[in-house]
């Protein structure tokens, strides 16, 4: 039975490094977070040397005597495990411990996530230092739960250490038994790369051509990574479980080669994500035509609510963000820190912890800005925290528990996402696709939920939603078009990209004609296919009915042909030898209906599939909003609470149709009304 993130009521707080700090400043930061209205703070967990200063001598004063300053305050704590930077003496007793690159050059210490996952030395000294710490605070009852390591796979998600190198062999070994199961998985009579002894078996190393190893071989590399990284995550896990029972579990972040679901189900109670919404903004594209920006961050928290459909967000952004030679970020402006905490809540967050409390005045993050200034003085950033803590000391408890109501969501899995890591001829399409769809349903108010298929997902998880999109799936397998079959003859509408259903598990081509797996869903197969660059003009769909409507008919082309009398043709190509050729298709099936669409998707033809489904708002019977304006639901069986976030500077004009109450003031609203710039309103 896994424990909840928050219980009654909402728990807001600060991540806290007691260690960067003379000990005479504790008692005032411990004082000024429980009057911002905080309740819990994270420390610890890049501790190691101040837990352990030489091997085997545990020192536990300062974390002993922190916790209980923090406790006086009335603040819970949340302990990391300080595995993420293991100390200097351990990696220079130890060097096999640290993490090497393809070409073979050792991670060195001085910064952090130095080291590997596999290497027996490393997880026996994990193993006593997370076995220490949980033998000494495991039944302390000023401490709340546990965060593993910090933000697995963060900044280096590829391990090449001799340890991985034979972790890797055995792991092959276990998944496959034999080298001609391997040989034929990989493909290696291609190039003659067959092995004849598993000696010869490694990750990938460096190649003649830089960064090209065997395909398959890649796709199984990262299925290893994570394997290695949920294995040492488990480790840690064991041990906090068997000694603090009543805690709960947990780890942060969002990265690369993990599946984060099965790390979650196996391990943790419920995810915690790291929320910088800046990110999003500084690595904008100039030329992208409506941006999200710092609104695209909700499709990340769209995946940590697919992970855990409550969770903690361990490190909330409350400043500029910024390393000294890496990543310069602009001040959020005011309310916009406001806005990012509601963000996150909107999405389904019980527990918000602010990174940091302090800004650093020393080390590789002295400009990741704290909610307080390096002169500790009250500043912007610490007012508008207060504020937003005030708020939910009222209305926390009407939020905690509840889950965010979605009708549509986007389909993706870990196979696809790890193998068009690698193949340029699907992977870039999936962020395309995924982003543009997010785009459309965000401008239309139309709430989304991100859906992993892995292969316990049920025909039950499927049908909540009226439709789903899978963007391009090139991998599939026929159990997996067979569930969403069920899906689609229950009454759901299913709508597939280009690059649909072609590879199997090993990322090798099927010899059937294409969409592969997915050929009798659809009721119809591509004839030819293009990639539209280089000397092709851009190609655009006509698409059918009374509009006539135009739209672009991006990056990719599958031309179709339909086999089934079952199938409308639903738009054609405007352009090129295939102009008239079917490049939108529907199946009628059971009850439901499922769409085939030849390119990769843009924004313009997302809205035009949303209008031909007839998706609508779910509030838009009583609630017109502006485009600038996201909506989010999140309700209970008794309760529900509209969230509404301004992204924009500017004031925003919205209209109620039907009189609600403002959650956060308990005044009545009907009709015109104006969100202020980077506003926030909860409607019950
Ligand atoms: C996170 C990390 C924190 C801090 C923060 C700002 O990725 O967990 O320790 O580094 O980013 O860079």
């Amino acid at each position: 039975m896994k424990k909840p993130a928050a219980a009654g009521k909402f728990e807001l707080g600060v991540c806290y490094y007691p260690e960067h700090w003379p000990e005479e400043m504790w008692e005032d930061d411990f004082a000024r977070m429980a009057n911002t209205g905080f309740s819990i703070v994270r420390m610890g967990e890049f501790a190691w040397s101040l837990f352990e200063p030489e091997e085997g001598n545990f020192q536990f004063g300062l974390f002993d005597r922190a916790i209980e300053s923090a406790n006086r305050h009335g603040l819970k704590v949340i302990l990391g495990t300080p595995t993420a930077t293991p100390p200097a003496w351990l990696t220079e007793r130890y060097p096999e411990v640290l993490n090497v690159t393809r070409e073979g050059v050792t991670l060195q210490h001085g910064m952090r996530r130095h080291y590997n996952y596999s290497s027996p030395k490393y997880r026996e000294l994990c193993a006593r230092i997370v076995g220490e710490l949980a033998a000494r605070y495991g039944s302390h009852p000023g401490v709340a739960g546990w965060q593993i390591d910090n933000e697995l796979n963060c900044e280096i998600s590829d391990f090449y250490s001799e340890s991985d190198h034979l972790a890797f062999r055995e792991w092959l070994q276990a998944k496959y038994g034999t080298l001609e199961q391997l040989n034929d998985a990989w493909g290696t009579v291609f190039w003659n790369q067959t092995y004849s002894s598993w000696s010869q078996v490694f990750l990938p190393r460096p190649t003649p051509v830089a960064g090209q190893p065997n395909p398959h071989q890649a796709l199984d590399e990262k299925r290893f990574i994570s394997a290695s990284a949920i294995s040492f995550a488990r480790l840690q896990a064991e041990i906090i479980r068997s000694k603090a029972p009543s805690h709960w579990v947990t780890t942060n972040g969002l990265f690369g080669h993990l599946d984060n679901h099965e790390l979650n189900d196996e391990l943790l109670d419920f995810f915690s994500y790291d929320s910088y919404p800046q990110f999003s903004t500084i690595h904008a594209n100039p030329a992208e035509e409506n941006p999200l920006l710092d609104r695209s961050w909700s499709l990340s928290l769209s995946v940590t609510r697919s992970i855990s459909p409550n969770f903690c967000i361990m490190e909330q952004q409350a400043g500029p963000g910024g390393w000294v030679g890496r990543m310069d970020m602009p001040s959020p402006k005011p309310g916009q820190m406001r806005l990012w905490t509601y963000q996150s809540i909107a999405h389904g967050a019980d527990m918000v912890l602010y990174f940091r409390w302090r800004t650093a005045t020393m080390g590789h993050e002295i400009y990741w800005h704290g909610l307080n200034d390096y002169h500790n003085r009250p500043n912007r950033r610490v007012r508008e925290a207060e504020t937003i803590g005030r708020e939910l000391a009222a209305v926390g408890e009407r939020i905690v528990g509840t889950r965010v109501q979605a009708s549509v969501a986007i389909l993706r899995d870990y196979d696809n996402e790890w193998d068009g890591e690698y193949d340029v001829w699907h992977g870039p399409f999936n962020w395309k696709s995924n982003k543009e769809w997010f785009k459309a349903l965000q401008y239309l108010h139309i709430p989304c939920d991100i859906v992993y298929v892995r292969p316990m997902t049920t025909l039950e998880e499927l049908a909540r939603y009226e439709a789903l999109v899978y963007p391009h799936p090139a991998i599939m397998t026929d159990a997996t078009a067979a569930l969403l079959d069920q899906y689609v003859q229950q009454g759901g509408k299913l709508i597939f990209g280009c690059r649909t259903g072609y590879k199997d598990e090993r990322g090798q081509c099927y010899m059937r004609p294409f969409p592969g797996a997915a050929g009798a869903l659809c009721g119809i197969s591509v004839e030819e296919f293009t990639m539209v660059k280089g000397t092709r003009l851009p190609v655009g769909i006509i698409w059918s009915g009374d509009s006539a409507t135009l739209t672009g008919a991006d990056d990719f082309n599958d031309i179709l042909q339909v086999e089934s009398d079952s199938v409308d043709v639903m738009g054609t190509y405007a352009s090129d030898y295939y102009t008239g050729k079917p490049a939108v298709t529907r199946n009628r099936r059971g009850a439901g209906e499922v769409w085939y669409y030849g390119a990769v998707f843009n924004e313009a033809a997302a809205r035009q599939i949303i209008s031909l489904w007839g998706l609508r708002s779910p509030a838009a019977d009583w609630l017109e909003l502006p485009p600038q304006v996201e909506l989010q639901i999140r309700s209970s069986e008794s309760a529900s609470l509209t969230f509404l976030l301004n992204y924009s500077e500017e004031p925003a004009e919205i209209l109620l149709k039907a009189p609600r109450t403002d959650a956060l003031t308990g005044v009545e609203l009907s009709g015109r009304y104006t969100l202020e710039g980077y506003g926030v309103l909860l409607l019950s």
